[in-house]
């Protein structure tokens, strides 16, 4: 399996504070089966973001997984909040925060308060040739309350990355609800563990994969965990996905939407 959103470097952020628990934390995600990482520390106003700084620890995290004999190959990405700074940043470089210096861009939205300009957010960093991964909107309070807005952004084309704690029940009911019910209409295109530490926020994903494969079939569970990982962390393009159910039910705007979105394709390609 490959986990895209992991702190797993040592005291950049509130992930691991130390090498010693990166190891730790590298050492349960293989013995769960996890194959490749991509480290992905915030950029927020808490926490900034120095590539060189990220490349020095990223290299003596793996000299020390090599000696220790841990089977983990890891990369460097971001957990890019969606500021209007970091957007910019973003547009200016391209490949500073993606997935593995791909195409692919975690973005964390706010808990509160999501501006309606981050549809024109997503479009710009789409047209900068990166491809934005909304990260965990099943644990968003506004979301939750108004799941219209995720549905707007699946039209367009933005992808979706659950956490799998959620989806055990390990982040509250809501969020367990909402992962629950974006799985069973196929809204999900990557399941990522989102870990911090080696207890309340550990690197496992078998547990949520085995959960998935019981509930909506092994091969959406393996495409979740591994395919369309996999793809990212390569920055390669997603193999075609199942159809997203219920996307355009009860919505008296559906021909209106689906024209818009259909000609911004058409004129733009963004996510292709
Ligand atoms: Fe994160």
């Amino acid at each position: 399996m490959v986990d895209l959103h992991h702190h797993l470097l040592p005291g950049l952020d509130d992930g691991s504070p130390n090498l010693e628990t990166s190891i730790a934390m590298a050492r349960i995600a293989a013995d769960d089966g996890i194959t490749h990482v991509v480290a992905t520390p915030h950029a927020n106003h808490v926490y900034s973001f120095d590539p060189g700084e990220i490349a020095l620890r990223l290299d003596r995290l793996r000299s020390a997984l090599a000696s220790e004999a841990i089977p983990l190959t890891i990369a460097a990405g971001c957990d890019f909040h969606l500021s209007y700074d970091n957007i910019q940043d973003a547009l200016a470089q391209p490949r500073k925060y993606t997935l593995n210096g791909g195409d692919y861009l975690l973005v964390e939205l706010p808990d509160y308060g999501l501006s309606p300009n981050l549809d024109e957010a997503f479009y710009e960093l789409g047209l900068a040739g990166m491809r934005p991964i909304l990260t965990h909107p099943e644990r968003n309070p506004t979301l939750q309350r108004d799941p219209k807005r995720l549905a707007d952004w699946m039209r367009i084309g933005l992808l979706m990355q659950i956490t799998t704690g959620s989806i055990v029940g390990k982040m509250g009911r809501e969020a367990e609800r909402m992962a629950h019910r974006m799985l069973a209409d196929r809204w999900v295109h990557f399941l990522a563990t989102d870990a911090h530490n080696t207890e309340s926020r550990a690197p496992r994903m078998r547990a949520a994969h085995d959960l998935v494969a019981k509930k909506y079939g092994v091969e959406y569970a393996d495409r979740l965990c591994t395919t369309n990982p996999m793809a990212a962390f390569e920055g390669r393009s997603l193999p075609p996905q199942e159809e997203p159910r219920h996307l355009y039910e009860d919505d008296p705007d559906l021909t209106r939407r689906w024209w818009q979105t259909f000609w911004k394709r058409r004129t733009s390609n963004p996510y292709n």
